[in-house]
This record gives structure tokens, sequence and C-alpha cells, in this order.
């Protein structure tokens, strides 16, 4: 069956795109029913227009607490038929901490992207923050959403190099790239049901590539990224 998803965003919506474009190249079995963003100017609304899908914004500012806003948006997704156990919440750049309201209505069905290789870097400026200390591999991580920020258990890492000199703005674009490959991948399993919590690990349920044949996954700006578990076909 097709995973009935609602992606929350804040911003441009590149991520969004990207699970779009596996969705209509058939190789993400899902169907997003409806979009968030707690800003109406976000360009992710606009992606979503354009590929039919329902929109709604729902802004925080609204709301007396983060805990009436989760209401609001567990409610516009039951709307549009997304639920648990078998819909799922994909946050997709959303710029707000969510509560156990809307985790306790999906459980362990919430899942984020976070740019810099946890728990390296939490927060809002990961790729910067990492650029500034001057680390020499950096990347993004998918991991399911808990109360903490940037917290809950890791999915799938994809890490990049990074060079003395670098900083966001250089750094953010390579790992980015890696982003729109890894999400839609950690969607998909969990399309499949492949992903199961033991603890804070996860296990990925027919997984099966030996560490030494590892695969380097090129990506745009040019660089080798090391991904794992590895992508698989199409993604
Ligand atoms: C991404 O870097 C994501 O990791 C972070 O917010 C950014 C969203 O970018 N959580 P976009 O809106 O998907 O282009």
């Amino acid at each position: 069956m097709s995973l009935p998803i609602a992606v929350l965003l804040s911003g441009g919506g590149s991520n969004l795109q990207s699970i779009i474009d596996k969705i209509e190249e058939g190789v993400l079995d899902a169907e997003i029913k409806l979009v968030i963003s707690n800003r109406a100017r976000a360009f992710g609304l606009e992606r979503a227009r354009n590929h039919g899908i329902p929109t709604q914004v729902l802004s925080h500012k609204d709301y007396r607490s983060r805990e009436d806003f989760d209401r609001a948006m567990v409610e516009a997704m039951h709307d549009h038929g997304v639920s648990a156990p078998e819909g799922a919440v994909i946050m997709a750049g959303f710029m707000r901490m969510v509560t156990h309201e809307l985790l306790g209505a999906f459980p362990n069905r919430v899942l984020n992207i976070h740019p810099a290789l946890l728990p390296s870097f939490p927060g809002v400026h990961g790729q910067a923050d990492a650029a500034d200390y001057g680390v020499k591999i950096s990347g993004c991580t998918v991991h399911f959403v808990d109360e903490e920020m940037d917290h809950g258990p890791v999915i799938i890492q994809a890490a990049v190099p990074c060079n003395a000199g670098d900083d966001g703005e250089s750094l953010g674009p390579r790992i980015l790239k890696l982003e729109h490959r890894v999400f839609p991948q950690a969607i998909q399993w969990l399309s499949r049901e492949r992903l199961e919590i033991q603890d804070r690990h996860v296990h990925l349920k027919f997984a099966g590539v030996p560490l030494a044949e590892t695969p380097r996954v090129s990506v745009e700006p040019p660089c080798n990224a090391l991904v794992w578990p590895p992508l698989e076909d199409g993604f």
C-alpha cells in the first residue's frame, strides 16, 4: 500500500521537491496528502500546488501554545486522510519543535532531516556550525522525531568532506544534494515497514551490503559521499 504522508515545512521545500520527484518517478511508494507550512510565503507551498497537492498554512503565532498548534496540525492531517498507524509525518525543513500532541498521534511515524551528522551540530545552523568548528567530515541525518531537538533514533546518514575555508554557504549545497537522496530513501523504507526501532537503534530489515562493499555516491557540486545504510536502486 502507498504510504499516506503529510509534509511539514517552513521554507524553500527542495526536500519536498525531491520527495515529489521520487514519487513521480515511481520509486517512492507514498502519497503526499497534505503540505502544511507555518509560513504563508514558504516557496514549498508553491511547489506543492504545482503538483496538485493540497496545502494548508497554519501559523504557530495564532496558537497559545505549542500543544495547541500541534493539535491543529494533527486535525488537518486527519482531515486529509493521514493518521496512524498507516500514515506518517515528514518534517522537511520545518522550523518548529513538535510536542507529544503530534508525536502521540503518530507514534514512531514522524521523520526529520537534519543537515549535520547528529548528534553533532543540532539546531538551525548545522552546516555553518560544522564548518566553523573546522570538522573534516559533515553530512546529513534522517531520524525519527522525539520531543528533544534533532535527537530521535537515526535511520540513515550521509557524509561529505569539508575543507579548510568551507563555510555554511559552501558546505550547505553539498549536503543538500545528499538530503535529496537519503530522505526519499528513508521514507520508502518506512513505507515498506522495514524500519525497526530497538532502544535507539534502528534496524533496517532485509538489508545486506557488506561494509567492505560500501558504494560511494557522487554528487554535484563534485564530491564523493558515504551513505549508510546504502541507497537502493532509484535513490
Ligand atoms: C534542509 O537543509 C534541512 O536539512 C533542514 O532545513 C533545510 C530545508 O531545506 N531541516 P528545503 O526547504 O527542503 O530546501
